[in-house]
């Protein structure tokens, strides 16, 4: 194994500064806990360090090889105050990357300071937490939809210092489940799912002797290749989280593609190291909880919670297996008095840092707090070694955008997860502006209309489509008017008519001329009422194509009424010459034909009027 080659390589260089260091300082006792029941890798070391030499020491080093540290996510010291047993209180000690003097290239070295200074013979003891990510190499590296996941966790089974270790021991928590092979050199036993390797008594500095550990892991390899939260803040009362996840399975890969309907039908395909749901620790209080994937809301989602906090389980689509990655969004809102609070005149938002979610890693975190329009005086306070930018973001009815404080880290570990804060300034003046705005927005827009309307109008009335359309209906509406009136003419030669059947019924001449005498007079009439119409339309230019047939119409009617009255006069004539019913149909039968020939003439132009 290549590995192998790495690791001898470290013990050459490691046995010959082991010869050239000299150190003031000896680790007394150090007792190592590994923790690999997840997939993210935590160290826990209790260390007790001696000063042995005459100068005051207040510096420890750490030495990490640089294949170990590149996946360093976090690291943490707690130094307990008081003696023995009654451990009064404990500090985290300030920790920071160094770079001694004569050590090799492929170490990497961090200096914890202790809060005072070792006499000679004085002796401090304190924990550091390490936690590692992308530690587990899945082996094999593709598996299939039925296999167990099998990782190798590798490391030195005596503590890797630039100091002499006088005791030492080193536990390694396994998840349970099989154990393919462990280093059994130097000194390793199994208890329960536990490895204990020790203890080792003076052992030099710079001692390393590599173990690999073989083993059954089926944690889901939850890793968050990017996540974007955003935390944006309304004054209004709400803290609203938006968070983007891209999230991979960065387990061992899935070989022989995926069958839901073995992963359905059998217990034992249902990839045991697959994800099915995930699991968010959302703030108690938190509202409005929604999430999202590419397609569409899930609607398979649990939410429960007390007082304390607020559990979201979600279920994607599919399950996720060893390599695969799913994009989804997660969204909810937070009472402004629970995380934004006045110090010192200042707005103070007080939040944690990384995500919600259950041991995910996250590879490239972004955190953009959005402040609220006219903040400003921006500081942030972040316990952790961050990016930071600003970038403005606009939404509507920003005029100058909203301030945001981009903050930026890699490898974030649910450790990570700490409070951080943003500082800002703002006038509660600001917070009246939005309303303000939308208030003077809609009288404006009101205004607007009004001046539209009148605009329109004034506009239209005088532009030359508008007065054309006007003019056409009046023209229509005239040419309607005509048609009445020829109507009404046509129901008085009716009623002529009539008088005349009454009249070969009755033999009553006197009402017969009556009748005459009324329609004579009904028609004059009429005719009257005629004359400013067609006077209308001979001077409407829109008129043109149309009043000559109006013209026609109302000459026809016209001689209608004239062979109308004719014939009246002839029937009543020969009905006092005492004449024979049949002998007067004979004698007009002429003029009852061309009165039928008109009437059809006037029906047919008052339908061709219709249709304009
Ligand atoms: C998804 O759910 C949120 C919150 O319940 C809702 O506002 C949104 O309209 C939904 N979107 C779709 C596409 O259904
Ligand atoms: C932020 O909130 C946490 C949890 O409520 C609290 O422990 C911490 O003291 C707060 N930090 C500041 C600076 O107020």
């Amino acid at each position: 194994m290549a590995m192998a080659s790495r690791f001898a390589f470290f013990l050459v260089c490691l046995s010959i500064l082991s010869s050239t260091t000299r150190s003031e300082l000896v680790i007394s006792r150090i007792d190592r806990r590994v923790d690999l029941t997840s997939h993210i890798v935590r160290i826990l070391s209790s260390i007790k360090v001696e000063n042995v030499g005459n100068e005051v020491v207040s510096e420890v080093l750490l030495a990490f090889p640089n294949t170990q540290a590149k996946n360093l996510a976090a690291i943490k010291t707690l130094y307990n105050e008081g003696k023995g047993k009654a451990k009064s209180s404990s500090v985290s000690l300030p920790i920071r990357v160094a770079q001694p003097e004569g050590m090799p290239p492929e170490l990497t070295f961090y200096s914890i300071s202790l809060p005072k200074g070792l006499e000679k013979g004085g002796a401090a003891a304190f924990d550091v937490l390490t936690v590692f990510t992308h530690s587990l190499q899945p082996f094999p590296e593709e598996i299939t939809q039925a296999d167990v996941q099998l990782v190798l966790f590798q490391d030195s089974a005596y503590y890797l210092s630039p100091y002499a270790v006088k005791v030492q021991t080193l536990g390694i928590r396994l998840p349970g489940g099989r154990l393919e092979s462990y280093t059994k050199y130097p000194n390793a036993k199994l208890v329960d799912s536990e490895l204990r390797y020790g203890p080792f008594a003076d052992v030099p500095a710079f001692s390393y002797t590599p173990i690999i550990v073989h083993f059954e892991n089926n944690y889901p390899f939850a890793v968050a290749h990017d996540l974007v939260r955003e935390i944006e803040i309304s004054h209004w009362g709400n803290v609203q989280i938006t968070e983007h996840y891209t999230l991979a399975h960065g387990g061992a890969r899935t070989k022989g593609g995926f069958s839901r309907f073995d992963y359905q039908a059998r217990p034992s395909a249902r990839g045991l190291s697959s994800f099915s749901h995930l699991i968010f620790r959302l703030p108690p209080r938190a509202h409005s909880i929604y999430y999202r994937d590419e397609i569409g809301n899930i609607s398979t989602s649990h939410l429960w919670g007390d007082s304390r906090k607020t559990q979201l389980e979600i279920e994607p689509r599919f399950p996720i297996f060893g390599g695969w990655k799913t994009t989804f969004t997660i969204g909810y809102g937070l009472p402004l008095q629970d995380f934004v609070f006045k110090v010192d005149g200042k707005r103070m938002l007080n939040i944690t840092f990384g995500s919600p979610m259950d041991e995910v890693v996250i590879d490239n975190l972004i955190v953009k707090v959005v402040l609220p329009e006219g903040s400003n005086a921006i500081t942030a306070s972040v316990p952790l070694p961050v990016k930071q930018g600003e970038e403005i973001k606009y939404s509507h009815l920003d005029i100058v955008g909203r301030p945001v404080l981009v903050l930026q880290k890699n490898d974030v570990v649910p450790e990570d997860n700490l409070y951080f804060q943003v500082y800002y300034q703002f006038n509660n003046f600001s917070l009246l502006r939005e309303p303000m705005m939308l208030i003077s927005g809609f009288f404006l827009l009101f205004v607007a209309c009004i001046a539209y309307m009148h605009i329109d109008m004034s506009i239209s009335k005088s532009s030359a489509s508008y007065l054309a359309k006007i003019q056409s209906e009046e023209v229509q509406a005239t040419v309607q008017q005509v048609q009445n009136i020829i109507n009404q003419c046509l129901a008085v030669h009716d009623k002529l008519e009539a008088s005349l059947r009454d009249l070969s019924r009755t033999g009553d001449v006197q009402s017969c001329k009556t009748a005459r005498r009324t329609a004579d007079a009904q028609l004059k009439e009429l005719v009257k009422e005629l004359k400013p119409l067609v006077s209308f339309l001979h001077h409407s230019p829109q008129a043109f194509h149309i009043w000559p047939k109006v013209d026609e119409l109302i000459a026809k009617e016209k001689e209608m009424q004239e062979k109308m009255f004719v014939k009246h006069s002839t029937v009543v004539d020969y009905f006092e010459k005492k004449l024979s019913g049949r002998e007067i149909e004979n004698r007009i039968a002429a003029q009852q034909q061309k009165l039928a020939a008109l009437r059809q003439e006037i029906d047919d132009l008052l339908e061709f009027l219709d249709e304009i």
